[in-house]
């Protein structure tokens, strides 16, 4: 985002004209009179003419990891259950994704993916073989002695996660196991999933496990965190094995594959180069689609509940860092793929905090989910935005029970995250063009627990076009300040504009199975013309503007 003067702001949107009349105003929007730009401190500037790329609906993409209780008590219930199920599958998650517009769903993992034979997961339910779940060993499930999240039962395997992925109508994106299995298991996997009915035995297979139409998947990814639990290799290590399991041997069935590389831990500018430059000398990146990146955010004292206003900020400007990743590997990556062939999967990403707050014991790494994530989840969706000419696809980790979920569920008990209405409010971005949006803002600043000083953009956002409906997102991280704000059109004005705000008088505020609607958006409309508005954005809060042109 770039910010420009002030003054040089107000004054244009007053030559502009504040023409949006009033109608139906809430407490938190007021349109339409021109003494009120005056009050405005801050100002956004939409610049309708000056589009940033289309935004990949692949941005707004989940991940799905065989561990703790995300697939387990999270996804799949079985079919014999008495929660509602669509063939197995817990029914009122179902139902809620499919209203968020999944574009894209990563499984089985995560490091797991680098435990997994698909194999294990297909054929009669009742003859799958029972396996200790990669996580197994993780301190907090040993100390539940034996416990069902220790194994892997294969009940959810390769054709009931791709059937999940048609109920939703996202596209799969399959982690291939590059640590343990040869690439003759991938080829394979690729050809069960993908080869033309009664083509192949696999496809023969296929049939007989009850899909006879090919899947057609796209999205592979090479491997999971290749730098850790993926084979601790080294990144030259990692580029050769990416190179034997892509070079020649993998037939596409007519589906034009996508190949992602284990990309960076956060800032490991070197994992970057490196690859890059391991990949380049054999001149191999044309193989490549995307460059995972991984960046969790977090505060110091990582307490998802019992945080104070300092670690409120921290944790936002964790994930406020995303920004400076995809542009700081970016320019690695340029440095190799001169026309950016490549571009970014950040295939995992959220606020990952202490587990203390899991809504049942054996859902590893759960946690519950405030405002703040929110604000985690608006910041972050918006970097992407703007950085679309970059970013490919992203996968928020994870989709239930698990870092920060769009859903919480234990047995018949299901809610929705303030997460997941961001990601309901965001979805109108998806496909749509990019528009460059400029803010200006009073920055937030606090002190740290070292008494470093410490700013954040009061105002963070991004803008699309699709049609004549131009969407604005915004997310305000004061804690505790509202922020009247300009918001001036360049190259349009408007008709209308609907307002969803997702906010909390407390910024600790969550949803729990007892009180399921805490957190949830407001709707208001206001009928308006002209090419500037004024609105109060609430302190801690997510604001989606719909602004229909005329
Ligand atoms: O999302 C949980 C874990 O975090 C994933 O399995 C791994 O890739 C990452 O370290």
């Amino acid at each position: 985002m770039r910010q420009i003067s002030r003054r040089d702001f107000v004054e244009q949107s007053l030559v502009g004209g504040l023409a949006i009349a009033g109608a139906g105003a809430t407490r938190a929007a007021a349109f339409g009179a021109r003494a009120r730009s005056r009050l405005a401190d801050a100002h956004i500037e939409l610049l309708l003419d000056e589009p940033t790329g289309t935004i990949a609906p692949e941005i707004y993409g989940h991940f799905v990891e065989e561990l703790g209780g995300v697939v387990y008590d999270g996804i799949w219930v079985g079919e014999n259950s008495k929660i509602p199920n669509y063939n197995g599958v817990r029914k009122a998650l179902v139902d809620a994704f499919r209203a968020v517009r999944p574009s894209v769903v990563r499984w089985p993992g995560g490091c797991a993916a680098d435990d997994y034979d698909w194999r294990d997961g297909i054929g009669p339910r009742a003859k799958r073989p029972r396996r200790t779940n990669f996580w197994a060993n993780d301190p907090s499930l040993k100390k539940l002695g034996a416990t069902p999240q220790s194994y892997d039962p294969n009940e959810f395997g390769t054709q009931e996660f791709l059937r999940f992925c048609k109920l939703v109508q996202a596209q799969p994106y399959l982690a291939v196991n590059l640590r343990q299995l040869p690439p003759r298991q991938f080829v394979e996997w690729v050809e069960f999933c993908n080869s033309p009915a009664g083509s192949t035995s696999q496809a023969e297979l296929r049939a007989s496990y009850g899909d006879r139409e090919p899947f057609g998947v796209r999205f592979w990814g090479v491997g999971n965190e290749a730098w850790g639990c993926g084979g601790d290799f080294t990144p030259e290590a990692y580029a050769s094995e990416f190179r034997r399991f892509t070079a020649g041997g993998v037939h596409d069935f007519g589906v034009k594959l996508a190949f992602i590389g284990s990309g960076p831990n956060g800032g490991d500018l070197e994992w970057t180069r490196r690859f890059f430059a391991s990949m380049a000398e054999r001149n191999a990146l044309g193989r490549m689609w995307g460059w995972a990146l991984h960046h969790y955010s977090n505060a110091p004292d990582r307490e998802a509940l019992a945080f104070n206003t300092t670690n409120w900020y921290e944790c936002l400007r964790s994930a406020n860092q995303m920004e400076s990743l995809i542009t700081s590997h970016w320019q690695v990556m340029g440095q190799f793929d001169r026309d950016h062939r490549v571009k970014f999967a950040v295939d995992e990403w959220g606020a990952w905090y202490r587990q203390n707050t899991n809504v049942d014991p054996t859902h590893l790494f759960g946690q519950q989910s405030t405002i703040r994530d929110a604000l985690v989840a608006g910041l972050t969706l918006d970097t992407f935005n703007r950085h679309a000419d970059k970013v490919a696809m992203a996968n928020v980790a994870q989709l239930v029970n698990c870092i920060q979920s769009l859903f919480l569920a234990h047995e018949d008990r299901f809610l929705l995250t303030p997460t997941y209405h961001v990601f309901a409010m965001y979805a109108a971005h998806q496909g749509a063009q990019g528009v460059r949006a400029l803010f200006a803002a009073p920055h937030v600043a606090w002190t740290d627990a070292q008494q470093r000083p410490r700013e954040l953009w009061g105002l963070n956002g991004s803008a699309s076009l699709n049609g004549r409906v131009l969407t604005l997102t915004v997310t305000n991280s004061h804690a505790t300040d509202a922020r009247d704000t300009e918001v001036a059109l360049r190259g349009g004005s408007a008709r209308s504009v609907k307002v969803t705000t997702l906010s909390a008088a407390d910024i600790h505020a969550h949803n729990t199975f007892e009180s399921p609607a805490t957190v949830t958006p407001v709707e208001t409309e206001i009928s308006a013309s002209g090419s500037t508005l004024v609105h109060r954005f609430p302190a801690a809060s997510v604001t989606k503007l719909r602004i229909e042109l005329s």
